[in-house]
């Protein structure tokens, strides 16, 4: 039996699993962790934490007997993409790592586009624009703000390559977690020594960067005698959650695109090509899959607006789902669906933490427009779903434009459970959206990498042919879309037309 683990660091705990070569889950295992928010916007982690969860879930996964340590080919790492973990000349942490989500780098972020040579020259060095949550905004910040462990830094990873390190003793990365650094040549697959010149940041700051499916390191004696694992099994490069969780999800050829709903929302394609928007409006970076790369849009609360209705606006189907012991989510979806498309004209817009696809904006706020007394509970919650659904739309419609052709939609995540949110999905997107059998992501993903690393495959195509199950198909309704086509419309426009007054109302609450 060739068994490989598949370690996902992400921001609210971590995950380990484990899968045979056909792709069966044999194991399971999760811990959790908090998240530090020092002050508004800031967003910060102890990489110990990480550590401490890898332990404990490669123990439990390897206690449940299914199989031994020495039945182990792989391990691949996932994670929280964007983070910086600050580390001094003996490998020790010198501060707490920042975090994809914090915000405070602003200034560092224009700092950046200016020693470029503005966002066009940036984005044509590392394909994407400096968004605050990349991490080479916040070594300048590290730097500028803290210049005392800033001397010390010697080396900076990223969350999955620190657990790497941990368990190996080696510092490495790969390409489509890097990607997400603002410091890697997406387009040859290297670290930019030309951005990292004009920002004055040394390359040896920054580990080796593998391929996702290659074998980077071997796990220490250091690292076994924490974990259980045996000394010397093969650690693959991995990936970033998003890459891996789409490896997860089978999207490894061009024309399919995944729909994932969780907190945040990410549409994701394969592309065979880089291509070039100078704007930058989409991420880019290297897929998992070597040759390739990738396209994704993200929106900050897809999910995370149903999430906050659920807590602020529905504590009493809380309370009754705890008595009936159901999900929640499920008593206000059957209130939604007692309303018809499009809420009787309510619109909702999901920008509830600010907006990154397609607008950029952390000024951006939350809105109900086009609330009257006809408006009941069921119409507040049918217009998230289709305001969080609109906003992914903006997503996919950026990667239509940038010619890549969508054949097959697969969504996963809490979006895809509901049957629901299934059909406002796909009318709303204008296609037929699939579910897959396994709903593991980015875990199951890097598992897939270690099999192909470890040469239980010989492509991650191949890999994923083998073992990812579409499950159900929702069809695309023509008179819904139809609908949804002329509400998208109406959607897009309001945000143009308030965009101002959320700055106004920013400032009115600062002053
Ligand atoms: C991707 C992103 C998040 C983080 C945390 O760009 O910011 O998905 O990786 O999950």
């Amino acid at each position: 039996m060739s068994v490989t683990l598949g370690i996902d660091i992400g921001t609210s705990g971590t995950k380990t699993l484990a899968i045979d070569e056909r792709g069966t889950i044999l194991a399971s295992a999760s811990a959790e962790y908090p998240c530090n928010h020092p002050r508004p916007g800031w967003s910060e982690q102890d990489p110990e934490l990480w550590w401490d969860a890898t332990i404990k879930t490669v123990q439990a996964v390897l206690g449940q007997g299914r199989f031994k340590a020495a039945d182990v080919a792989g391990i691949g790492l996932s994670g929280q993409m964007h983070g910086s973990v600050f580390l001094d000349g003996a490998g020790k942490v010198i501060r707490p790592a920042l975090l994809w989500n914090d915000q405070r780098t602003a200034v560092e972020c224009a700092e950046i586009e200016e020693r470029a040579g503005g966002r066009e020259a940036l984005v044509r060095l590392v394909a994407n624009p400096a968004l605050t949550g990349f991490t080479a905004p916040k070594l300048l910040w590290v730097r500028k703000h803290e210049p005392m462990a800033w001397d010390q830094v010697r080396q900076v990873l990223l969350p999955k390559d620190y657990v790497r390190y941990r368990l190996t003793g080696t510092y490495a990365t790969e390409v489509s977690d890097a990607s997400g650094t603002l410091m890697l040549d997406v387009a040859h697959r290297r670290w930019s020594t030309e951005l990292l010149g004009k920002l004055d940041l040394d390359p040896a700051l920054l580990p080796p960067c593998y391929e996702s499916p290659e074998v980077s390191a071997n796990v220490s004696a250091l690292g076994a005698s924490a974990t259980g694992l045996i000394a010397g099994t093969p650690v693959v490069g991995g990936g970033g959650d998003q890459p891996a969780g789409a490896v997860g999800n089978g999207i490894v050829r061009a024309g399919v695109v995944s729909a994932t709903m969780g907190t945040s929302g990410v549409v994701f394609a394969h592309t065979a090509e880089l291509g070039f928007d100078p704007l930058g409006r989409l991420q880019r970076g290297c897929h998992a899959v070597p040759g390739a790369w990738h396209v994704m849009g993200v929106v900050l609360a897809a999910g995370g607006s149903f999430q906050w209705f659920r807590n602020e606006l529905g504590k009493a189907e809380v309370e009754q789902a705890k008595r009936q012991g159901i999900d929640p989510y499920f008593l206000l979806t059957d209130e939604a669906a007692t309303v018809g498309p499009g809420a009787e004209g309510l619109f909702f817009l999901p920008y509830l933490t600010g907006e990154r696809t397609p607008h950029f904006d952390p000024h951006a706020k939350g809105a109900w427009v086009g609330i009257t007394v006809r408006h009941s509970r069921g119409h507040l919650i049918r217009s998230v779903l289709e305001g969080a659904t609109y906003a992914m739309r903006d997503s996919l419609e950026l990667i239509r434009e940038m010619g890549v052709a969508i054949q097959q939609v697969r969504v996963s995540g809490g979006g895809a459970r509901n049957p629901l949110w299934r059909q406002i999905q796909a009318d709303v997107y204008g296609h037929d959206v699939h579910t897959l059998q396994s709903t593991e992501g980015p875990a199951l993903g890097v598992a897939i990498l270690a099999q192909v690393g470890t040469g239980g495959y010989s492509t991650v195509a191949e890999a994923c042919d083998a073992i990812i199950r579409l499950e159900e198909k929702t069809e695309l309704d023509p008179r819904g879309q139809a609908f949804y086509d002329r509400g998208y419309a109406i959607y897009r426009q309001l945000y143009q037309d308030l965009k101002e007054s959320f700055r106004k109302i920013g400032r009115l609450v600062e002053e």
